[in-house]
């Protein structure tokens, strides 16, 4: 989604500008624009596509001066045109201001200034507010940076809506104003310099000290330092954190892409979801982050699991395992739809939003519903300093390490991870016995090993991809446990590679799918050795008999039987059931991912596609 990079110091601040908004490309973005202060002028310079389009345009046309603001848009209201892009300027054209999310009276706003005679050159709801922030500062008495200030808060107070903004001003050539409203924004500390960030990967090169603004606060920052307050006007603290996130951290390193850096670091990011979490002593998972006592874990009724896109393919697959090894009942629903359904849930229902980036607008809204209906509220995210993990009532972080690919990789086997450890947790306070707590630690710490022996094997897996990269449409089964896996394949091939994909249970063939079954089809089957192996085998036969090309995903020592029948056999190391849906699904990935590089797409940065969907 839409991104913020803002500079104030004694530097050129468009190169530091345009390397900041290179390091969030990754949020996805369709414009960008950049605008400093030099002269007693605001320049600006706007374009639509990527950033080394804008660094073009100000290759041409250079612009100076060492405070600026800049901003890569996803299109919400308007077109992707350049008139679009931000910055936006107020009606003196002296006020420039970036934007991120949703204002959502922008119409009856933009009715009543036009009323007053007000010009806009843009379709966005963002001109709005530059316009509301400019009158506020020119009806003012005074021309100071304070008075900037309150014509900020002024206009705030008039939006309803989602907002993280930049706002720079001719008359004040040292000085930026930000402020949040469900966008997340970030202030960076350094020495003679101060940064602004919608995400900290953007600045990190500079500055690992950092500020990160709440709900409703204002930060004046100039070179020397910033000041804080609130909406409502009133004075607000702040803690400087040190970010544990180094400039190698958000680098590709020498891989091609993000996604295939970030699907090789699963060893890692699996083991530090694991980490310090197994109790060989007492048999269990250890998890404090969840602030309950065992006592309170073991009132809980019911579980509900909610997320978007990667994050509820995980959470369903953690269903199966908590009913599994907890028999606790769970159920799993879209965040975008949970706010809007009257789910039954008694007061002793736990909820769990999972969120990688913990951003997500849909599962931020989800957690604030719950906790609003009086539900203890825990989140499983990755990113520690985002919204949700602050909102929540506790829970689970995934050090998975910072996942830039727009294609979720290593975020949904850690997230699988922490899912299998709650539920490991919650069987040994219920019925689990100690003996089957302690052979499920030693499954889980062989996961390393096997996730090392899965990667080890991406070449074969890319040379069948390559096989199939011209198909149009392929479908995707798989039963139990590895049925979100099926449905995880899909997302990931339909979204890096713009195939038409789907996942289904494998027995659901026969309800309507297997009409879509024809020599040009190809069915991905993830049929590992556990339970249900020999009903796959005979879905398999089923797509066979109709002439349809299959893959399978069968397990070592099982793969006779696949072959015999299917096209293409991957086989995972042998693994115990549980754990099957990390390896599985870490074929899915290199397959996806080998499929759109043969293709030619742009695997990082999908058409379309944010990273973090910080709007409804
Ligand atoms: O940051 P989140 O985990 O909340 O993101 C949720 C989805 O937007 C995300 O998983 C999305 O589906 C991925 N691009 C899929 O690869």
């Amino acid at each position: 989604m839409c991104g913020i990079v803002g500079y104030v110091g004694r530097a050129e601040a468009a190169p530091i500008l345009l390397e900041g908004l290179r390091r969030l490309e990754y949020r996805g973005y369709d414009s960008a624009g950049v605008a400093t202060l030099e002269e007693g002028c605001v320049s600006v310079r706007k374009e639509v596509g990527r950033i080394d389009d804008l660094k073009k345009a100000i290759g041409s046309h250079p612009i100076g001066g060492t405070t600026g603001i800049s901003h890569t848009r996803w299109a919400t209201h308007g077109k992707v045109t350049r008139e679009n892009a931000h910055p936006h300027f107020d009606r003196s054209g002296k006020l420039a201001l970036v934007h991120n999310g949703v204002i959502e009276n922008y119409a009856s706003l933009r009715a009543q200034l036009e009323e007053e005679g007000h010009i806009f050159q843009s379709q966005t709801d963002t001109e709005v507010l530059a316009h509301l922030v400019g009158r506020a500062f020119d009806r003012s008495s005074e021309r100071t940076q304070g008075a900037l200030v309150a014509a900020v808060r002024d206009a705030l107070r008039q939006v309803t809506g989602t907002y993280g903004i930049g706002v720079v001003h001719a008359e004040f050539p040292g000085l930026i104003i930000g402020a949040r409203r469900g966008s997340p924004l970030v202030l960076g500390i350094g020495k003679g310099e101060h940064f602004l960030a919608s995400d900290v990967s953007a600045i990190v090169s500079h500055t690992r000290d950092v500020v990160y603004l709440n709900d409703y606060e204002i930060a004046a920052i100039t070179e020397d330092g910033f000041t804080l307050s609130t909406v409502e006007g009133l004075g607000a603290d702040y803690n400087v954190t040190t970010v544990d996130m180094t400039d190698e951290d958000v680098g590709k390193g020498d891989y091609t892409h993000f996604m295939l850096k970030e699907i090789h670091e699963q060893v890692r990011s699996v083991t530090d979801a694991m980490r310090g979490r197994l109790s060989h002593e007492e048999a269990t998972a250890k998890l404090g982050g969840l602030n309950m006592t065992n006592a309170e874990l073991r009132s809980v009724e019911r579980i509900v699991l909610t997320g978007c896109g990667t994050a509820l393919h995980a959470a369903m697959v953690g269903e199966y395992l908590i009913e599994h090894l907890a028999q606790v009942p769970t159920e799993c629903e879209f965040a975008s739809e949970f706010r809007y359904r009257n789910l039954p849930m008694t007061k002793d229902t736990l909820v769990f939003v999972m969120s990688q980036s913990g951003e997500t607008a849909d599962t931020l809204a989800a957690l604030r519903e719950s906790k609003r209906k009086g539900h203890r509220t825990l989140g499983i995210c990755n990113n520690v300093a985002s919204t949700i993990a602050r909102e929540s009532d506790g829970g689970v972080y995934m050090h998975a390490g910072p996942e830039i690919g727009v294609a979720a990789t290593k975020s949904f086997t850690s997230q699988v991870t922490v899912l299998a450890l709650i539920a490991l947790l919650l069987g040994r306070i219920r019925n689990l016995s100690s003996a089957a707590g302690s052979r499920i630690i030693s499954e889980m710490e062989t996961l390393p090993d096997l996730i090392a022996k899965v990667l080890a094997k991406e070449e074969e897996i890319a040379a069948v991809a390559r096989r199939y990269a011209q198909a149009k449409v392929m479908l995707f089964m798989g039963r139990q446990l590895n049925y979100p896996v099926a449905l995880e394949g899909a997302l990931k091939l339909k979204e890096i590679s713009y195939i038409a994909a789907s996942g289904y249970p494998s027995a659901e063939l026969k309800h309507g799918v297997i009409a879509l079954v024809n020599a040009e089809t190809p069915s991905v089957f993830i049929a590992p050795d556990d339970a249900v192996f020999h009903k796959n085998l005979s879905n398999i036969e089923e797509v066979k008999a109709r002439g349809g090309p299959v893959i399978a995903i069968g397990t070592e020592g099982k793969g006779g039987e696949l072959s015999l029948i299917c096209d293409d056999v991957i086989l995972i190391p042998q693994a115990p059931e549980i754990l099957t849906p990390i390896l599985t699904s870490i074929v899915l990935q290199i397959f996806a991912y080998h499929i759109a590089v043969e293709l030619g797409c742009d695997v990082d940065k999908p058409r379309n596609l944010a990273k973090s969907v910080t709007v409804e």
